[in-house]
């Protein structure tokens, strides 16, 4: 059995695998139209989402099978262990997606779960939205080895997933953070993707997005601090920093690179407004293909 809560356990090749069946499905929804009947997946969140939630409850009625949306704050996992509880959702449940605060409480869950266990996002991996990331890049490339991508932003759970992803399918990227947010660290996985020698990381954007097939980005601050008031003075800190590094007109010009955005945007900050629409936006094609990322993925574990 096997759980998606980063890319650790997966070759390039696995990944790649996800990436073409998403593709696959995505032409050819009929030929799965049943793949997962009878099968039921449990989709818990401690954050919000809008796509996370969606893709997998679209992509589970659509496979045959069912979803169930379970609020953490409606559910027994707030008075009781974490362990304890996934033991028993694990019995009544095909496949558990978790979209939780902390990474340590998943890696319990992925403990104590007999069924998959699959990261919905939390504060170092968002691996769910990387293999989207991959299939847009492949339909507008045609193949991933060779690619050129940019991440600017801070350095975060997005970040660490496509550093992951992308140096183990061939793809060169660049990250662009003058900011590195400190609960994603995994110096192991920096490491790693070093040595392959597909990943560098400088401040001079101009100079990083002048032959990039894609520019990336993705919110200064994380979804569950946007709207606390008791990180307003690190919110304040972290525009003035980063607003030199927006993906707008002029950090771009000379640049032909595909715009993407995981979302939820924040117009005007990572982003300028006129991008988002702008002909070289790719942001909204991308979002669409979290539906066939979160198809692929559960056909993969729990496919026959
Ligand atoms: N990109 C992403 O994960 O979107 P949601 O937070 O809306 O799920």
């Amino acid at each position: 059995m096997m759980h998606l809560i980063n890319f650790k356990g997966l070759s390039g090749q696995q990944i790649m695998e996800i990436v073409d069946m998403g593709i696959d499905v995505k032409h050819n929804p009929e030929k799965y139209r049943d793949s997962l009947r009878g099968k039921s997946l449990a989709m818990i969140f401690q954050k919000t989402s809008t796509r996370t939630r969606v893709s997998f409850e679209v992509a589970m009625t659509q496979l045959g099978g069912h979803a169930i949306y379970l609020d953490w704050r409606a559910t027994n996992f707030t008075l009781a262990d974490i362990y304890d509880e996934t033991k028993y959702l694990s019995r009544n449940v095909d496949c558990i997606l978790a979209r939780l605060l902390r990474n340590s409480d998943l890696q319990v869950m992925a403990r104590a779960s007999r069924v998959p266990v699959i990261n919905g996002c939390d504060e170092k991996y968002h691996p769910t939205q990387v293999i989207a990331d991959l299939i847009t890049m492949k339909e507008r490339k045609g193949a991933l080895r060779g690619v050129k991508l940019v991440y600017v932003g801070v350095h975060n759970n997005v970040c660490n997933s496509l550093i992951e992803a992308c140096t183990k399918v061939g793809i060169q990227i660049t990250t662009v953070t003058p900011i590195f947010n400190e609960p994603s660290r995994d110096d192991d996985l920096l490491e790693e993707a070093r040595r392959t020698g597909l990943w560098r990381t400088t401040l001079d954007l101009r100079e990083a997005v002048k032959d990039a097939d894609f520019v990336y980005t993705d919110t200064w601050v994380d979804m569950e601090f946007f709207l606390d008031p008791k990180y307003a003075e690190e919110r304040e800190r972290r525009m003035r920093i980063m607003m030199p590094y927006q993906i707008n007109r002029e950090n771009l010009a000379g640049s032909s690179a595909l715009i993407m955005h995981d979302m939820p945007i924040h117009r005007g900050y990572e982003i300028s407004e006129e991008m988002i629409e702008d002909p070289r936006s790719i942001i909204y094609e991308q979002s669409e293909n979290r539906l066939y990322s979160a198809k692929a993925i559960l056909l993969k574990l729990l496919g026959e």
